[in-house]
This record gives C-alpha cells, sequence and structure tokens, in this order.
C-alpha cells in the first residue's frame, strides 16, 4: 500500500466501505466525518450526484480516445473553462493523469521554453526544503522530504533548495499568514550569486505547503519571490495540487495571494477526486515560445496515454459546475473565521506546540515524543478515526482539511472530538 505501514496496516486494517456528502461509512457501517477531503481532493463533498451523472453519461459516449494527433471537444471545452477560472494569462493546459505528472510536466516544460526561447543553459530547477512536489523523478528531487529522497538516489543533478518558512519561535500560534519570514526569499538571491541566474530555469514552491504539515506563507513572502524570479528571467511554478479548486476560499492560491505565477500544477480538486486527473497551467508567454519550428513537427515531445482522459473531463467539468452552482470557493472563505475560532481553541493543551490556519485548511501541531517522532500524531489519527473522525498526520502535525461543504457544527465535532483525544496523551 502507499505510504502505509504495510505490516502494521495487515495487523490493524481500516477499511472503508462508502461514502456521501461529508461521511465515509466503514465496513462495520460506522460514520467517519471526513476532515481531510479523502487525501484534499474531495472539496465538493462525497458522491456528488451530478459528477457522478456526468461521468456515468460519458461513460456511455465515450469512454477513452487517444490525445495524441486526435482531438475531442469534451478534453477542449475543459481546458477553456480552466483557463477561465485560473488568473492572467494562464490560458493554456496540458492534461496529465496525477500531481505527480503534472510536477514533472512543469519542470520539462520551464526547461523547453528556455530552450526554445534561446536560453538552451538556463537548466537548474530550485526547490525548497520541506517540500512535497509527489513521488517522481522531477518532484522528488525539488522536494525537500528526506524519506521521500533518500531511498531513490542519485536524483537530478541540477537541483538546489531554498529554505523552508516554518519558524515557530517567531509565528506560533499565527491566525492566518504569519508575519515573521517574508526576507527567506532573498535566500533566492544567494542562489542566484551561486550558480547565476543565466543557469537557472525555475523555481517551484507550494503556495502553501500541504503535506509536510501546512506551512503558510509568511506575509510578503511569495510576492517577493515573485519580484526576483522575474528580475532574472526564472520561472516562477506555483504547484497547486491541494491549494487550487477552494482550499484557501479562492480558486486557486495564486488568486488568493494576488501574485501571477508563470505555471500552476494542479490535480486532486480538479475532479472532485471521482477520477484521477491533473493539469498544468501555463502563461501565454511559455505556450507562444514553444510554439515554433515547422508546423507539421511536434513542438513538446510529452504526453501521457490517458492525458486528457475522457471521463475524468466529465468529471472535472462537472466539478467546476458544481464549485460555481454551490459557490463552494467563497462558502469556504466565509466559514475560515469560525475554522480559525474553533481550531485554535485547542491552544491549552500542553501536547501542542503551534497551531495555524488558512482558509479551509488548519494544523495543530504536537511536541513529538522523544526519540519517537511522528508516533503521538498518528496515534491522535487512530483514536479518531475510531472516534468516527479521519484527520491527515504528517510527523507530528495533525492536517484538517474538510470538504468545503462542512457545516459549523461539523466543525465543532472536528474540534470537540480532537480536544477529548488530546487530553489523553
Ligand atoms: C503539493 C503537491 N504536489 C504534488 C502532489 C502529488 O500528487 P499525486 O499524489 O496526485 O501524484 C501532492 C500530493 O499530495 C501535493 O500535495
Amino acid at each position: 500500500m502507499p505510504f502505509t505501514a504495510n505490516r502494521a496496516f495487515r495487523e490493524s486494517p481500516r477499511m472503508l466501505s462508502t461514502a456521501e456528502g461529508m461521511y465515509y461509512k466503514n465496513v462495520d457501517g460506522h460514520k467517519i466525518l471526513d476532515g481531510c477531503s479523502g487525501l484534499w481532493c474531495v472539496n465538493a463533498g462525497h458522491g456528488n450526484a451530478k459528477i457522478t451523472e456526468a461521468i456515468k453519461k460519458q461513460l456511455d459516449q465515450l469512454s477513452y480516445a487517444p490525445a495524441f494527433q486526435i482531438g475531442y471537444g469534451i478534453a477542449f471545452d475543459f481546458a477553456d473553462r480552466l483557463a477561465e477560472l485560473f488568473p492572467g494569462d494562464l490560458n493554456h493546459v496540458f492534461f496529465t493523469n496525477s500531481g505527480s505528472e503534472s510536477v514533472d510536466t512543469a519542470l520539462k516544460i520551464a526547461r523547453a521554453y528556455h530552450r526554445a526561447a534561446g536560453n538552451p543553459e538556463k537548466v537548474k530547477l530550485i526547490g525548497r526544503e520541506r517540500a512535497y512536489h509527489g513521488v517522481n523523478f522531477g518532484g522528488i528531487s525539488v522536494g525537500g522530504i528526506l524519506n521521500n529522497r533518500q531511498r531513490f538516489g542519485p536524483l537530478l543533478p541540477e537541483v538546489d533548495h531554498l529554505p523552508h518558512t516554518h519558524d515557530l519561535n517567531k509565528n506560533a500560534f499565527s491566525k492566518g499568514q504569519p508575519e515573521n519570514g517574508a526576507e527567506k526569499a532573498d535566500r533566492l538571491l544567494d542562489l542566484i550569486a551561486l550558480h547565476g541566474a543565466p543557469n537557472i530555469a525555475a523555481v517551484i514552491v507550494e503556495p502553501m505547503a500541504g503535506s509536510t504539515g501546512v506551512l503558510i506563507p509568511p506575509r510578503g513572502y511569495l510576492g517577493r519571490l515573485r519580484e526576483i524570479c522575474s528580475q532574472h528571467d526564472i520561472l516562477l511554478i506555483f504547484d497547486e495540487v491541494i491549494t487550487a479548486f477552494g482550499r484557501l476560499g479562492d480558486s486557486c492560491a495564486a488568486s488568493r495571494f494576488d501574485i501571477q505565477p508563470d505555471m500552476i500544477t494542479t490535480a486532486k480538486g480538479l475532479t472532485n477526486g471521482a477520477v484521477p486527473m491533473g493539469a498544468v497551467m501555463i502563461s501565454d508567454q511559455i505556450h507562444n515560445a514553444l510554439m515554433t519550428g515547422p508546423e507539421n513537427m511536434i513542438e513538446l515531445f510529452h504526453g501521457y496515454t490517458y492525458s486528457g482522459h475522457p471521463l475524468a473531463c466529465a468529471a472535472g467539468l462537472a466539478t467546476l459546475d458544481v464549485y460555481a452552482e454551490e459557490d463552494l470557493f467563497k462558502r469556504a472563505r466565509e466559514m475560515e473565521p469560525y475554522l480559525e475560532q474553533a481550531v485554535h481553541g485547542l491552544s491549552h493543551h500542553n501536547c501542542v506546540i503551534d497551531i495555524r490556519n488558512y482558509g479551509m485548511v488548519a494544523a495543530i501541531e504536537l511536541a513529538p515524543l522523544a526519540e519517537n517522532p511522528g508516533v503521538r500524531a498518528f496515534s491522535v489519527f487512530q483514536k479518531a478515526f475510531d472516534a468516527g473522525l479521519l484527520v491527515r498526520t504528517t510527523g507530528d502535525t495533525i492536517a484538517l482539511s474538510p470538504p468545503l461543504i462542512i457545516t459549523k457544527q461539523q466543525i465543532d465535532f472536528v474540534v470537540n472530538t480532537l480536544d477529548g483525544i488530546l487530553a489523553t496523551i
């Protein structure tokens, strides 16, 4: 099983059977409130009838068509809708099947762009410590999680990393964006001084990092990164696999933070998790630079058998309709202060060393047990599951990212359940 303690799971499995709205049911029929949208993907809630119907209808009409040198309408319709949703000139879409594939696609496009623009030496890719960009070789190379990297090397050579922004000494218990840390973006200047801007293709960051414990960008940080990248002809890629589609109370983090990246990687909420799919949003400038050479030649030698799969496009179009009709991005923004207040109410527990929140995301960081990092939070995960609540833990951080349809009463259930468990550990 992926990212699972397989032997422990076999001993004591946690098995789900069905899901509807905010709830899973386990195999014994017990309801489990989904506090993390599956894996940050089911933003509109489970079993949405409109999305299900759209997939069924598409299945009858066209369940597969090749995407190389052949087109079908629904993929272009979906691409057009995405271009409307994402900010600025991110008007072009490359479909993938996952967040990991979106990341590797974006990194390859960054290099291909600079080559097409006459700067073939611009190849270096800058990631960040504590970043998660999926599990493919590009993603783990720019990623910054030791366990995901150390057994799989050698990784891509032309890579360096910015420092992460997490600083409990200065920012613990911040509500919303932390005040301190914008200057960490200036470390990019050090990397430019070291490698030379003419050798750097792109910087990739999660505007809000999720998988390493919800790291919210300090005020001014992302803007400063944008400024430096623009000054040095370095592309800025936002990995929005978890932050796009309402998670932060807007269509994407770029819109919420009002920063225009050159590419955005997405997946997950793109289809409400109903069919695997990813998409890379690409600027006019990058697209136009690639549309050169003889017109009968392939411009970008890249793609997947299932790029723009018809079922995924049908699910995606219906998902965008549901987001719009139920006004879920706005709903997330309106619910944000309630989640903030509720979750910060857990700060009195001795084991809690930080609480942070932004959009429909919150994190409770626990003091790690000496010599046993991660064990404390995992025990909360297990106890919460037994008490009918699914949360996600990473290291010693409990992450909450519920479907955007969550009610105030359900937020109360989440926080009260955690309150009871934190008192016991
Ligand atoms: C920021 C980010 N990038 C990439 C990925 C990888 O996505 P996938 O698991 O769909 O390959 C994730 C998954 O959580 C993610 O959070």
